[in-house]
């Protein structure tokens, strides 16, 4: 029995606009709004349905049982904006997928098996703002996984598998402005990795297994609002690896990292505090779990902890001191000594003279 026709009285009258077997495309898909909008999702395609008119805007295609989809599959619909096709098990996509949709806006991948991206896949999507890929199987991205995405202002690869991505794979989203790689296998972050990020604003990057970050990894970043490394490796951070960040204002998230508390990370963190434009939300909630091996918060300053080095320090700076003092005092001697010299001469000189 197929459970659209049983239902369809009763959409008819909650919902006059709504069609299902006039409208062009399969008997297990809903069409409506003038036949822009089709909804086939749940109805246990392995294929793509056939017969979707050409005037569809908006097709979800998602909670199906697709495995790969044809190279220029979506041909005839040139008006697509948003495709959804979520929920699959798609692995396999060929180049040109989704030529020539340069309508194309949204297009979600999330929840399938896709473990591999290639460079000619998103060819013709000029016009793509937001591409979900989260929950698939990708491991490693290059500089060739995400070409043709010039115009993308939102990218989520959540909870894949992600372990390194090249330097310039973002290279070409200068309009890209959020950024969502949380819940992946990440364990350092290259300096030049974000760096042509312009419009960036959030970035994600909490539950990964990030345990060193270059530098310059977040220079420039004009525009960044929003970084979390929650959930992370990290014991030890540069205070310039922050500093860099040339933001009005940046929220950044550090917590559940196995903080090393000496001197310098407490050093750090006094100085992150005073610079006016980053927020660190969340660091009285930050822990230590060395040298202790406690989780005694960060904030908690152990005054013995930095004695020693307060000591040094005091030592040097005293030292310093004396010394300066020192060779001042014996300038101020030899100057004297030369003048009164110089005066005993003239006075001698005066006195021979004058006699
Ligand atoms: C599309 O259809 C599915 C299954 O019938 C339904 O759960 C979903 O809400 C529909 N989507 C929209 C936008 O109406
Ligand atoms: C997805 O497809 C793979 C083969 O590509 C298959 O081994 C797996 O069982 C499928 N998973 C589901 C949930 O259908
Ligand atoms: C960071 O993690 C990687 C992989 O687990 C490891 O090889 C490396 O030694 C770690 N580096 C530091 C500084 O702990
Ligand atoms: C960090 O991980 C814990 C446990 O794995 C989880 O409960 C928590 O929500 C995570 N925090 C964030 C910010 O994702
Ligand atoms: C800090 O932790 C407390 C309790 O665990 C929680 O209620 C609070 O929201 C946390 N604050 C931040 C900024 O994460
Ligand atoms: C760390 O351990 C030492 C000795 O084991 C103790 O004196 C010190 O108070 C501890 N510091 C913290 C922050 O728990």
């Amino acid at each position: 029995m197929n459970p659209c026709l049983w239902v369809l009285p009763l959409l008819i009258m909650v919902q006059s606009k709504r069609h299902h077997l006039s409208c062009g495309c399969e008997e297990v898909c809903d069409c409506w709004s003038k036949l822009q909008w089709v909804n086939c999702s749940g109805a246990l395609l392995s294929q793509l349905p056939t017969g979707i008119l050409p005037v569809t805007e908006h097709l979800d295609l998602s909670v199906n049982h697709l495995t790969s989809i044809d190279q220029g599959s979506f041909r005839s619909l040139r008006k697509l904006r948003v495709l959804i096709l979520s929920d699959n098990n798609i692995s396999s996509l060929a180049d040109g997928t989704f030529t020539p949709l340069d309508s194309l806006q949204k297009l979600d991948l999330s929840r399938n098996s896709i473990s591999w991206l290639s460079p000619g896949l998103w060819m013709g999507l000029g016009s793509l703002k937001e591409l979900l890929l989260a929950e698939n199987q990708l491991q490693d991205l290059n500089d060739r996984s995400f070409r043709h995405l010039d115009g993308l202002e939102r990218l989520n690869l959540n909870a894949n598998s992600i372990r390194s991505i090249q330097t310039r794979t973002f290279s070409g989203m200068t309009a890209l402005r959020q950024l969502y790689l949380h819940h992946n296998r990440l364990t350092s972050l290259s300096s030049g990795l974000f760096s042509t990020l312009r419009s960036l604003e959030v970035l994600n990057l909490c539950n990964n297994h990030i345990n060193s970050t270059e530098v310059g990894v977040f220079t420039p970043l004009p525009s960044l609002a929003e970084l979390n490394l929650a959930n992370n490796s990290l014991s030890s951070i540069h205070f310039k690896t922050f500093l860099s960040i040339h933001s009005y204002s940046t929220h950044i998230q550090l917590v559940n990292n196995p903080w090393y508390c000496d001197c310098d990370l407490q050093r750090v963190f006094r100085k992150l505090h005073s610079v006016h434009r980053l927020f660190l939300d969340d660091y009285h909630n930050l822990t230590c779990t060395k040298p202790n091996g406690t989780h005694s918060p960060v904030e908690v300053t152990d005054p013995e902890l930095c004695a020693a080095e307060t000591v040094t320090v005091l030592i040097i700076t005293v030292t310093v001191v004396i010394a300066v003092v020192a060779a001042i005092v014996k300038a101020e001697r030899n100057r004297r000594k030369s003048t009164g010299k110089h005066w005993s001469e003239d006075s001698e000189l005066s006195y021979y003279s004058q006699s």
